[in-house]
């Protein structure tokens, strides 16, 4: 199998371009190395994450025709149909949403790029559904488990970076450079749960996790990644480009 790196942490903690850092600098070194991102991964987590970061588009996932939504009765106006159904997911649905595009993303994109040695980093995998659905929605964390371990076949990174910042630092730096999105209507409890959500797995597997203040410089906390990557990548045979 190949090495599998994972990026997690809150909304605005700077995982993107962690992650982005870290695939040009595999791809400078001439490893084989994919990467993906959860949701988006696929055609189906493409859907939703259009879906959940632009509200008008959610219609393109749904039924044209409103009669085919089998809403109950009384029928309401098409001008309403988009704001209620994308603003009223029940949690439950949520959860499942994530792991359907969890299922179709291991299946079709990590399990067969690790099979062939290759080296994939995915920006959000299994932690985030229990970070932020198990400990910010609050729902049952053994469901949970259970759900990722039927959605990722049980594939586990080799390595899982956290990017931890306090809420309201992440928050107002994602505000300020891409608008508002999914989460921003909850308070601000909501994403301390999902914070405290992630150090707690951390805490639980310290030697799969490497948990990095993501308030340090970028180019520091891209150096720090580094030197937990570079070990590993040494400690496998991984498949380069020619
Ligand atoms: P991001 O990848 O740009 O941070 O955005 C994805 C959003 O989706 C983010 O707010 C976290 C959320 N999310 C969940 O709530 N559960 C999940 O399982 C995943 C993968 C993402």
């Amino acid at each position: 199998m190949g090495l599998f790196i994972t990026f997690e942490g809150g909304d605005g903690s700077g995982k993107t371009t962690q992650a982005r850092a870290l695939y040009g600098r595999l791809r400078r070194k001439n490893y084989s190395v994919i990467l993906t991102q959860e949701p988006g991964g696929t055609h189906l987590g493409r859907m939703l994450r259009r879906w959940l970061t632009d509200p008008q588009s959610g219609v393109a996932v749904l039924p044209a025709e409103p009669s085919q939504l089998h809403l109950v009765e009384p029928p309401i106006g098409d001008q309403l149909l988009p704001d209620m159904v994308l603003h009223s997911t029940a949690p439950r649905a949520e959860l499942l949403l994530f792991l359907i595009a969890r299922a179709q993303l291991v299946d079709e994109v990590i399990r067969p790029n690790l099979l062939q040695e290759k080296t994939v980093i995915c920006d959000r995998y299994a932690p985030s559904t229990v970070a932020y659905q198990g400990y910010g929605r609050q729902l049952n964390l053994d469901l949970i488990n259970e759900a990722n371990e039927i959605a990722t076949q049980g594939i586990k990174p080799d390595l899982i970076v956290l990017l931890d910042i306090a809420p309201e630092e992440g928050l107002s730096r994602k505000w300020a450079a891409a608008g508002r999105m999914y989460f921003d209507d909850e308070e601000l409890a909501f994403h301390r749960r999902v914070r405290d959500g992630y150090l707690r797995l951390a805490q639980a597997e310290p030697g799969r996790w490497l948990v990095v203040d993501g308030s340090q410089p970028k180019k520091k906390i891209e150096q720090m990644i580094w030197d937990k990557v570079a070990p590993l990548l040494e400690s496998r045979e991984l498949r380069r480009e020619k």
